[in-house]
C-alpha cells in the first residue's frame, strides 16, 4: 500500500507546480486568477498578452506530467500510473493553490508523452492527441473545445493501442476534465467563450 501511495505523492508533487501562476507572478505579467477565466494554464497565460510566458507554461504544464512518468519509472516501476493519476491530481487541485487548479490539457499530453516515451503506448496516441488539440484550435479558435476533443478520443486510442487498463486511467482524466471545463460548456452554450486570437480574446 505505501509504495503506490508514494508514487502518487511524487506525482502529485511535480503536477502541482502552478507554473502558469509562478511565470507570471515573477514577470511582472500579473495575478493569473484575477485575469481572463481567472484559470492557471497557458491560455490563461496568453490572455496577459505574453505570448513567450504562455508557451513557456504549455511546455512546462506538458514536461511535470512527463517528468512524473520519468521519476515513476525509476522509482516505483511498478506503479507508474498511481504517479500519473497523481499529477493530473496534482495540476487539477494543487494545495499551493487552495486546490483551485488547472484543467489539465497540456499536462495529460505530457502523461501520454511519458507512456509512449516508456513503450506503453504507440507513438500514434501522442500524435492523435496533439493532431486532435492543434487541428480543433486552428479551426475553432476555441481552447477549450480543441482540449476536451483531444481528451475525447483518448481512452479509445489507449484501447486500440492495447492498453485497455490505460483506457480505463484515461476515461478517468476525461470525465475530471469535462468535469473542470463546465464553465467554458456553459460559455460555449451562450455563445460567450473567448476565442483564441480572437477579438472576444480574453
Ligand atoms: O487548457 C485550458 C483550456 O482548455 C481552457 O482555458 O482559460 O479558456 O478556461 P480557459
Amino acid at each position: 500500500i505505501a509504495a503506490p501511495l508514494l508514487a502518487f505523492l511524487a506525482g502529485y508533487a511535480l503536477g502541482a507546480i502552478p507554473f502558469g501562476v509562478l511565470l507570471t507572478r515573477l514577470t511582472g505579467a500579473g495575478d493569473l486568477r484575477t485575469i481572463g477565466s481567472g484559470n492557471i494554464g497557458a491560455t490563461n497565460v496568453l490572455r496577459t498578452g505574453r505570448k513567450g510566458l504562455a508557451a513557456a507554461t504549455l511546455l512546462l504544464d506538458i514536461v511535470k506530467g512527463t517528468a512524473a512518468l520519468a521519476v515513476a519509472s525509476l522509482l516505483f516501476p511498478e506503479h507508474i500510473s498511481f504517479a500519473a493519476f497523481g499529477a493530473f491530481i496534482g495540476h487539477l487541485y494543487p494545495v499551493w493553490l487552495k486546490f483551485a487548479g488547472g484543467k489539465g490539457v497540456a499536462t495529460y499530453f505530457g502523461l501520454i508523452l511519458g507512456y509512449c516515451i516508456l513503450g506503453a503506448l504507440h507513438w500514434w496516441v501522442a500524435a492523435i492527441y496533439a493532431g486532435l488539440w492543434v487541428g480543433t484550435l486552428a479551426l475553432t479558435r476555441y481552447s477549450s473545445v480543441a482540449g476536451m476533443t483531444a481528451a475525447l478520443l483518448s481512452p479509445a486510442a489507449a484501447a486500440v493501442s492495447g492498453r485497455f487498463d490505460l483506457a480505463l486511467l484515461f476515461l478517468g482524466f476525461g470525465l475530471i476534465l469535462f468535469w473542470k471545463h463546465r464553465a467554458n460548456l456553459e460559455r460555449l452554450l451562450a455563445g460567450t467563450e473567448p476565442q483564441v486570437g480572437g477579438r472576444k480574446d480574453g
